[in-house]
């Protein structure tokens, strides 16, 4: 949802805050611009459509200057236009400021300034707050925006630029993110971290009602009533490598590559022959409820999450997506472990979803990508996915270490409840030390296969995901990144259901991708198939290596490694990710910013 960034420093501001905003577009691609100052004004370039857009017009007239500011926008209040790009002047063009989140109260305070006379450029909540800044000045800017930002209802993470006082940028934060990057004689605002890792790995991290003011040497941090404050600087260990497509086309295809190593880095110290490390996670015997609660491919991890737990380790699982659960007065007390579930850590469903569930006094856990988020700061105990930036909007890797997770977690607390044998659980320690070897083998042997198989899709309307058991949220996901990507219709069933409703959308040659990891209910989804099929349906299926009965009822099949059938869903997402990719390839789809969508959603 937007990215910002800011820069401060010794060199030409322009190129790095393109840099910058290059690497955060996967937050909001619907227009861009930037604003640098120079000697004597603030030079603002903007324009609707994507990044390479404004690059056009910075390549005629390169702003000059050391200071400035820049926006990625996701529109919320007023359509995307060059007019509703960011960054937004006040009157006078003293002040200039890009903004993440949405002010409630915009209409209110906009009414009460175009009674005083001002005028307005755009239909953005954003630009209320470029004219308070003229209205409140008096002299001291980092002043003037805590009276600003009093005046503010709602979320925002702000850059601000003023040429009353031009050696210095403010940043502040308000339940959208913000990080200030620190380096030799330069200084740096962004939303995520990926965004100047080339020139910096330090980073303070701001609080909510927290405010930067940064110059070209110094950072000095305040809360919201102007108080100075003091905090740790935040060493990132991701290597600037890690947001490169390095030699791929799309950064999805780069991320699904990257699955082994990203489960390898989670897996490691967490667990080994010997057993789990999980030793911050326990399950106290007065817990009698586990609440899951995300958005997106990270609700269908806790989807995949509730099978895998209460199959080992039996106590009662609750899935909600965030945007439900923070509306239904759910019921949640200090019996029950609450996980939220966000590879941004961002998400503000399901932190909103993670602030109740804490005022109901339960304790909350946090599976997250980003260390410093703020779900991971807000949550009791973190476990993080160590998957590395996901640029993508589609999440491939950070689903795949969610629910690698998941099974870490279902095997301590199995052990905890002595829910498992001893037999069992060292088969699945096995099998799970076993995932990245395998995971890098599934690649390796279907990729190409798969893309084969995509040119049968790329003229399909629809498409229908059917599996029963851990195999049904993940078709969920296997779904979505069909829909989220290559924009085709496609519909995930519970096999078993087909036949209350769904089946009557089944015709000739209307793909159905049938996955079938579950031994238990084997038989029961070789019907499902003999059912679609029988209609006309054009089966793929999707199932362990040795399965040959399947050959019979599908049209064609894709195998990965046998495993404890439990663990399959792990391995089977990859060839369902690389389907979606190579579809959205055949269809010229834009694979890594699929239309409407952005990468962290910090609106509600
Ligand atoms: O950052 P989060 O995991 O909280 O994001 C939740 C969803 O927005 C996200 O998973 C979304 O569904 C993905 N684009 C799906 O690929």
């Amino acid at each position: 949802m937007c990215g910002i960034v800011g820069y401060i420093g010794n060199k030409q501001a322009t190129p790095i805050l393109l840099e910058g905003l290059k690497r955060l577009e996967y937050r909001g691609y619907d227009s861009a611009g930037i604003a640098v100052k120079n000697s004597h004004e603030i030079e603002v370039l903007k324009k609707e459509g994507k990044l390479a857009e404004l690059e056009n017009i910075v390549l005629a007239d390169s702003p000059s200057g050391t200071a400035g500011i820049g926006h990625t926008r996701w529109a919320t209040h007023g359509r995307p236009s060059d007019n509703n790009s960011h960054p937004h002047y006040d009157q006078k063009r003293d002040f200039v400021v890009v903004h993440n989140g949405i002010i409630e109260n915009f209409q209110e305070i906009k009414d009460e300034l175009e009674a005083r006379g001002y005028l307005f450029e755009s239909d953005t909540d954003t630009e209320v707050i470029a004219h308070l800044l003229d209205f409140y000045y008096q002299g001291n800017l980092r002043e003037t925006v805590i009276k600003v930002t009093e005046q503010l209802e709602g979320s925002y993470a702000l850059a601000i630029l003023s040429r009353r006082e031009s050696d210095k940028l403010i940043a502040v934060r308000k339940d959208s993110p913000l990080i200030v990057g620190k380096s030799e004689g330069e200084n740096f605002i962004a939303s995520d971290i990926p965004a100047f890792l080339n020139y910096t790995n330090q980073f303070y991290v701001l609080d909510d009602g927290e405010m930067a003011e940064i110059t070209q040497d110094t950072i000095k941090l305040f809360n919201y009533r102007g108080e100075e404050v003091s905090k740790d600087v935040f060493v990132v260990d991701w290597d600037p490598e890690m947001a490169e497509k390095n030699g791929f086309d799309h950064f999805m295809l780069k991320e699904i590559h990257e699955q082994p190593d990203a489960l390898r880095r989670v897996l490691n110290n967490r667990i080994s022959s010997t057993g789990l490390n999980l030793s911050e996670i326990d399950l106290p015997q007065s817990i009698n409820k586990i609440q899951l609660i995300a958005c997106g491919t990270a609700s269908y991890s806790c989807q995949m999450g509730k099978y895998i737990i209460e199959e080992l380790a039996r106590i009662d699982v609750n899935v909600d997506l965030g945007s439900e659960f923070r509306y239904r007065d759910p019921i949640i007390d200090d019996n029950t472990l609450v996980i939220v579930v966000s590879q941004s850590g961002e998400t503000a469903d399901t932190l909103a979803g993670l602030r109740l569930a804490k005022k109901k006094g339960a304790k909350v856990l946090a599976i997250t990508n980003v260390t410093g988020s703020t779900i991971a700061r807000e949550a009791d105990e973190v476990l993080y996915l160590k998957a590395g930036p996901e640029i993508a909007v589609a999440s491939t890797k950070a689903y795949l270490n969610m629910v690698a997770v998941f099974y870490l977690l279902a095997i301590n607390f199995a052990g905890q409840r002595s829910t498992i044998s001893e037999e069992l659980k060292t088969e699945l320690i096995d099998d799970v030390l076993r995932l990245p070897e395998l995971a890098a083998r599934v690649i390796r042997e279907n990729e190409e296969l798969i893309a084969e198989k995509a040119k049968g899709l790329k003229n399909c309307r629809s498409a229908f995901f059917i599996g029963r058991n851990t195999d049904f949220p993940l078709v969920l996901e296997g779904a979505l990144k069909m829909k989220e990507i290559a924009y085709i219709q496609a519909e995930a069933y519970p096999a078993g259901e087909l036949k209350h409703g769904t089946l009557a959308l089944i015709e000739d040659d209307v793909p159905v991708i049938a996955v079938a990891t579950r031994e238990k209910i084997y038989e029961k989804i070789i019907s499902n198939i003999k059912e679609v099929k029988s209609r006309g349906a054009k089966v793929t299926a999707l199932t362990f290596a040795g399965n040959r009965e399947i050959e019979k009822a599908a049209d064609n099949v894709i195998y990965i490694p046998a495993l404890n059938s439990l663990l399959s869903g792990v391995l089977a997402i990859i060839p369902l990710q690389l389907l979606a990719y190579y579809t959205a390839l055949e269809r010229g789809c834009d694979i890594d910013q699929p239309r409407n969508l952005a990468k962290s959603v910090t609106v509600e």
